[in-house]
């Protein structure tokens, strides 16, 4: 019963094509490839995020940037405010780079997975992806959905990260030279609603006959995880501070956590010096209350100060600009300062001010 390199992408790709998802970013089971440009727009935005975050996002992207040529010459601050809420702003920055890449060649994606990799911020993984679903052409696609499906499969008894050189060369034997963007997406739709983490539904699985991990009766042990490390707690303070109906705003440094986003001012939590931590220490602060974000490799709490010391001048610091607290929704803040600012907002209703 072990996974062969003909009956799995059979089967696979036969169970794709009655149940593919329905994304904005893909064509139907089959047909021919979709624009490169939205395939690697979604591929980056896909990364760390869910599928049902993501739609929205690239639905905005390509409305408003339709081609990769749109977003080569967008302003770099519209970009990264597009972009707010969908985390991991690095991805942000290194996407507009590499749509400048591709513009200065002409505005056309290169056209293999090695010539794909060299783009900038473009890593392994999205260039198979692009390869294989934009280009039709055989690329090992592994994102930790497949990850899953091949760790029980194949039963790799090795615990993640370590596995992924087994699970990569395993992935490599079942992926087939025809239709590889479908099979890539198929295991990726697979993984997402049927060989999920917990409860996989092996009972409809295409796969299950070839499944080593259902034949030992314990799926759900693969793929093996180390144990996790409890994320430390750093703790910060975030300033509110409003004149006239409209809240202090900065832009953050371009180097560190959330560089160049628009944020409320803070005291330097993330730094390491980055210059962001000039508030005024004394004067009357009123604690609106903590919000918690989790980035990668911390928690923060970040307790937020309501300024109460009457008329303020532009305050010390990073530069800013006074924006109408109502429309707090429209300064593409990241999603650490959009709670805080929420938090605010709400006390005010509350308080009926
Ligand atoms: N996750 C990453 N890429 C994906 C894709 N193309 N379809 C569905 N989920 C994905």
């Amino acid at each position: 019963m072990s996974a062969s390199s003909i009956a799995v992408p059979a089967a696979l790709l036969e169970w794709y094509d009655d149940h593919a998802r329905d994304l904005p970013w893909r064509a139907r089971p089959g047909a021919p490839p979709p624009d490169p440009y939205r395939v690697w727009l979604s591929e980056v935005m896909l990364q760390q995020t869910t599928v049902a975050a993501v739609i929205p996002y690239f639905e905005r992207f390509t409305a408003r940037w339709p081609t990769v040529g749109d977003l080569a010459e967008a302003d770099d601050a519209e970009v990264m405010a597009a972009w707010a809420g969908l985390g991991y702003y690095a991805r942000a920055r290194n996407l507009l780079a590499c749509a400048r890449a591709v513009a200065a060649r002409g505005g056309e994606f290169p056209d293999t997975e090695a010539a794909l990799r060299e783009l900038p911020g473009l890593g392994a993984y999205t260039a198979a992806a692009v390869a294989a679903i934009a280009l039709g052409q055989r690329a090992v696609v592994v994102d930790a959905n497949v990850e899953r499906v091949v760790a029980r499969l194949f039963v790799i008894d090795e615990s993640l990260p370590g596995a992924r050189k087994a699970i990569r060369e395993k992935a490599d034997t079942i992926t087939p030279v025809a239709r590889s963007g479908d099979f890539a997406q198929a295991m990726m739709d697979l993984g997402a609603r049927v060989c999920t983490s917990r409860a996989p539904a092996c009972l409809v699985c295409p796969l299950s006959a070839h499944c080593e991990a259902r034949s030992s009766g314990e799926p759900e042990r693969y793929p093996v995880k180390a144990p996790k490390k409890a994320k430390p707690v750093r703790k910060g303070r975030a300033y509110w501070i409003e004149r006239n109906e409209t809240v202090w705003l900065v832009r953050r440094p371009d180097k560190g956590m959330l560089a160049s986003m628009r944020a409320l001012p803070d005291d330097g939590w993330s730094a390491r010096g980055d210059g962001s931590g000039h508030m005024p220490r004394d004067g009357e602060w009123l604690s609106a209350g903590t919000v918690q974000h989790t980035f990668t490799h911390f928690t923060l709490e970040l307790q937020v100060l309501v300024w109460r010391g009457g008329e303020c001048s532009d305050p010390a610091g990073p530069t800013g600009e006074w924006w109408p607290a109502g429309q707090i929704e429209q300064a593409g803040l990241p999603t650490l300062f959009g709670k805080a600012a929420r938090l605010v907002l709400a006390q005010k209703e509350d308080a009926g001010s």
